[in-house]
């Protein structure tokens, strides 16, 4: 292809091409492409390893000189796309990935095209992010003078939340000067359950991760609520500070909601901040037999929510609410002489995302998502969370009838953990999870119930129907027969890329 250095039309320094019709002709090949991968994505293996060649082929010096644009998009259909995650597909059920949609595909053109930095400013992409704090706002049950920004996974906006929740426990000063000594006492709660990103906000935002008291759980992996009553008490007697109790709703191993609305209770009885982690179960609200567990998240102080698990937004839209926008603001804000907000112009505007987070660059995560609730409507969203419990109700009653597995805990929701019964079982367990994600038929992970090790296949994407759970399940048992048997090489051999 022509570049603009051979165009003497084109400026000396410009990189837009030099030849608009062929680049349009590219253009429209790489969204092709990319159409038919999502649109044939059952015929491909789940995931591939990546050969040798392919990942030596990734590690080229810096390219001084340019490369023809076909001869790159060649280079990624043949070293980057075969070896994706495969979370676009409905055999992938590992850890907790949604599967993506055309219309996130189409939207992050647009947002690619558009190339809008959402730090701040008076521009249409800041209305559009506003826009979708309102809806979840509306879904939620905040009240209006809440905020929300995105972020972006649930990580980050579990660190927001611990950070806004110390800024409401020792006032303006920590900004300044830090944490002083009743930083260094204060404590939070959250269940054993809770994901580890918040043990990890808890390090960052130097309170360290021991400040997180881990509560146990009952047989349902639901917070015990009287330990956690018993353990405030104790605390506060000891000298400690408590500060903030964090719920799941959703827990990541099994997907357990604990009893927000008793939490919101004790949380204003002790006066704690009451942030709920809602990475993928927030979303749940959107369907009607799932929402009644969500009781009570109308009156968290915070929450925390991914619009790229079960809202299906491509990778990445977290997304964090909080109820006080003030105290939100006043966590961040950090005025700067070129970062002026002005009353006109350009720079005029009255959200600044630079204000209400870490970030100062930011990209147009708020319009994936835009595209994705308007295109398809919230309840169709919502169908597909329920149809995604629905196949893991499947896939639990499958593993109930057969004596060569085990059921690890119960399945309230999408997320299934079990395994195959055999001596050392962890190990042997392991074994089957590698062998089935290099079969190409099914990606499920690992976790550990009550310290074992389980195969635990998280149902998130929309594809993923019945007789995808039943391929999984048909692989776990061919490897699991085989490696008892002693004979794992053929059925490696036998299963490999069955689809
Ligand atoms: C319950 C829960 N909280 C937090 C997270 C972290 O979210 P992210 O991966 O978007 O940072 C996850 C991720 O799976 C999760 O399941």
């Amino acid at each position: 292809m022509e570049s603009a250095s051979d165009n003497p039309a084109a400026p000396e320094s410009s990189l837009d091409p030099a030849n608009w019709p062929e680049l349009r002709r590219q253009g429209h090949r790489m969204l092709d492409d990319m159409l038919d991968y999502i649109e044939h994505i059952r015929g491909r293996p789940v995931w591939q390893p990546m050969d040798p060649a392919a990942r030596a082929g990734l590690r080229d010096p810096p390219p001084e000189q340019p490369t023809d644009l076909c001869a790159v998009h060649a280079d990624f259909m043949k070293r980057v796309l075969p070896h994706a995650t495969g979370n676009v597909h409905p055999g992938f059920m590992g850890w907790v990935h949604g599967g993506g949609t055309v219309i996130g595909l189409l939207a992050e053109m647009l947002a690619g095209g558009l190339n809008a930095n959402c730090g701040g400013r008076d521009h249409a992409p800041i209305e559009v992010e506003r826009q979708i704090t309102e809806w979840v706002r509306h879904l939620f049950g905040f009240p209006q003078h809440a905020s929300g920004l995105f972020v972006t996974g649930s990580s980050m906006a579990n660190f927001i939340a611990v950070l806004v929740a110390r800024r409401s426990a020792l006032g303006a000063g920590v900004n300044r000067s830090g944490l002083g000594a009743t930083g260094g006492r204060l404590v939070a709660y959250a269940s054993t359950a809770a994901h580890g990103c918040i043990a990890r906000a808890m390090n960052y935002a130097g309170l360290g991760s021991e400040a997180l008291r881990l509560i146990p759980v009952d047989r349902n992996q639901r917070i015990d609520l009287d330990v956690l009553r018993r353990t405030v008490v104790a605390d506060r007697r000891a000298g400690a500070v408590p500060f903030m109790l964090i719920g799941s709703a959703g827990t990541v191993n099994i997907g357990a909601f604990d009893d927000l609305a008793s939490l919101s209770l004790i949380a204003a009885s002790e006066r704690l901040w009451f942030h709920v982690d809602g990475a993928f179960g927030a979303l749940g609200v959107l369907a009607p037999d799932i929402a009644p567990r969500l009781a009570g998240i109308e009156l968290a102080d915070s929450l925390a929510l991914d619009f790229h698990k079960w809202g299906h937004v491509p990778y990445d839209a977290g997304f964090v609410l909080i109820r006080d926008r003030d105290l939100h603001r006043e966590t961040f804000a950090a005025p700067a002489d070129y970062l002026r907000h002005e009353s006109r112009g350009l720079g005029g505007g009255d959200f600044w995302p630079v204000d209400f987070g870490p970030d100062l660059s930011r990209g147009f995560r708020a319009l994936k998502t835009w595209f994705t609730l308007r295109v398809h409507g919230t309840a169709a969203l919502g169908a597909a969370i329920a149809g995604n419990c629905r196949v893991a109700r499947h896939l639990e009653r499958r593993i109930a009838a057969e004596p060569r597995l085990e059921l690890l805990a119960p399945v309230p929701l999408n997320i299934v953990c079990f395994r195959y019964r055999g001596d050392d079982a962890d190990s042997l367990n392991a074994a089957i999870v590698a062998d089935v994600q290099e079969s190409g038929v099914a990606a499920p992970s690992t976790t550990r119930i009550d310290g074992r090790l389980a195969i635990r296949a998280a149902i998130f994407n929309h594809r993923t129907r019945e007789e995808d759970v039943d391929a999984m399940l048909d692989a776990v048992l061919l490897h699991g027969d085989a490696r008892v048997r002693g004979a794992a090489g053929d059925a490696r051999g036998a299963g490999r890329n069955a689809r």
